[in-house]
């Protein structure tokens, strides 16, 4: 598999428009610039590899620019066929210790070439968003377990295969669970998907989310975080949810609780964001409006049973770049959003998170790897230390001009003691 600069007819023109948006987010992700000037000075990815599995876009290419800065050498590609951007993949290949194999778009054969591309790159450290990489070393490049120091897992889904992965004592490096740490989840997964999500939707249909009906599938950190922005955009929030204690966190919360078979027949715009499979399924689509939206926001194109959606059809056909229309029998008209891939990623007009958002989760993951060069770890997954996530904090509130007050020394005692009672 060739780098992406050489498969482009124009790539001059892609690295320019690349250029470009790498400038725009850089401009935005103070963290990730402090710990580039540290970076640069110390070195401390020195003689590195590292290898990636990310959606390929500019907020993505500034952390590739972090850690190159810092020593290593890159080697990337896309976790999904669809979240390319082209331009960013360019400009990025040609750095000159980046190698970018990511393109929109691909076959599979291509698709999956590029992973193994960044494999045969030799990395020492992984960064995954949904552990692709780290599961092709181990299918297919185990000669490079002994070498691999560790790995990074951006997202909730990559992190349930890991701690599989681990159950099954398959796993045998260590690796990161960046998506779990407060600086990241939080704020990305609650705030980053809330509003890329909408935005996304609202931009692809053109149509309102004020006075419909929204059903959000799953009430975890994504799901809330779609739910409540739905609701500040004045929109009926309907919430499904398989965990009784975050069904009634969304009831708690405000929202409507239903089980999917009669959210089904509710609903304008559906949003998955379980990270499980067959959340909205035949019978469901059987119940559905004519009209209703279908959006997918789960690491996975499997929440909404696209397969079955198409089998039901007789008619199908692209009504709006990234929106596809599926007509059934009885006349009614279901409408999927970017093939129900990752709506806020893998549509025509999608941008993935807002800049602001991936800064944070970005800084994490850049301290994380060198934590993984420094330290020593055994193979499993493991916490991101608490010192690295406040570190990210205390960077972005410094940025910001937010100041916070500290513990008195004795505050802390007090806090530290079990003598003081009433
Ligand atoms: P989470 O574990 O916090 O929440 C998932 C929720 O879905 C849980 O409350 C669970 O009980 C519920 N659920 C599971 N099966 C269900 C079903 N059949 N019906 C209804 N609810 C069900 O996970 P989180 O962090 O919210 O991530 C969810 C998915 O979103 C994952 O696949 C993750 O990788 C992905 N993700 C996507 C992002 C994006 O940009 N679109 C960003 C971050 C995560």
């Amino acid at each position: 598999m060739e780098p992406i600069t050489t498969r482009l007819d124009d790539a001059g023109e892609a690295r320019e428009a690349g250029e470009r948006k790498l400038d725009w987010a850089r401009e935005h992700m103070p963290i990730v610039a402090t710990l580039r000037e540290r970076f640069e000075a110390e070195q401390p990815l020195d003689g590195e590899r590292v290898g990636m599995a990310m959606h390929v876009e500019a907020k993505t290419g500034v952390l590739v620019e972090l850690l190159a800065a810092g020593g290593a050498e890159v080697a990337i590609t896309g976790c999904n066929p669809l979240s390319t951007q082209d331009d960013v993949s360019a400009a990025l290949d040609a750095q000159p210790t980046i190698t970018s194999y990511a393109r929109n778009d691909v076959a599979d054969d291509e698709y999956y070439g590029a992973l193994d591309a960044v494999a045969r790159a030799e990395p020492t450290v992984t960064v995954d968003d949904g552990c692709d990489l780290v599961t092709l070393i181990h299918d297919e490049y185990s000669d490079l377990l002994s070498t691999v120091v560790g790995g990074c897992e951006e997202t909730t889904t990559g992190v349930h295969r890991l701690r599989a992965m681990d159950d099954d004592d398959a796993l045998r490096y260590p690796v990161f669970a960046v998506n779990d740490t407060p600086t990241k989840r939080l704020f990305d997964n609650v705030h980053g998907t809330g509003e890329s999500v909408l935005s996304n939707v609202a931009m692809t249909t053109n149509l309102t989310v004020a006075g419909k009906t929204v059903v959000v599938a799953g009430y975890g950190h994504c799901g809330r975080g779609v739910a409540r922005k739905a609701e500040g955009w004045d929109a009926h929030v309907v919430v499904t949810e398989v965990d009784p204690r975050k069904a009634l966190e969304a009831y708690m919360d405000g929202h409507e609780v239903l089980p999917m078979a009669e959210a089904a027949a509710e609903g304008d715009l559906f949003v998955t964001t379980t990270g499980n499979r067959d959340v909205i399924v035949g019978d469901h689509f059987d119940r559905m409006r004519d009209g209703a939206i279908l959006a997918n926001a789960g690491h996975f194109d499997v929440e909404v049973d696209v397969d079955e959606l198409g089998d039901r059809a007789v008619a199908r056909r692209e009504v709006r770049p990234g929106v596809e229309e599926f007509e059934l029998a009885d006349g009614r008209r279901l409408h999927l959003l970017a093939e129900g891939r990752l709506v806020n990623l893998a549509g025509p007009l999608s941008m993935g998170h807002p800049v602001e958002v991936m800064d944070q989760s970005f800084g994490v993951q850049a301290l994380c790897v060198r934590e993984l060069v420094e330290g020593a770890y055994e193979a499993g997954v493991h916490d991101v230390p608490d010192a690295v996530d406040r570190e990210v904090a205390r960077v972005k509130l410094d940025a910001e001009g937010v100041a916070h007050d500290d513990l008195t020394a004795t505050q802390r005692d007090y806090l530290d003691s079990w003598q003081h009672g009433t």
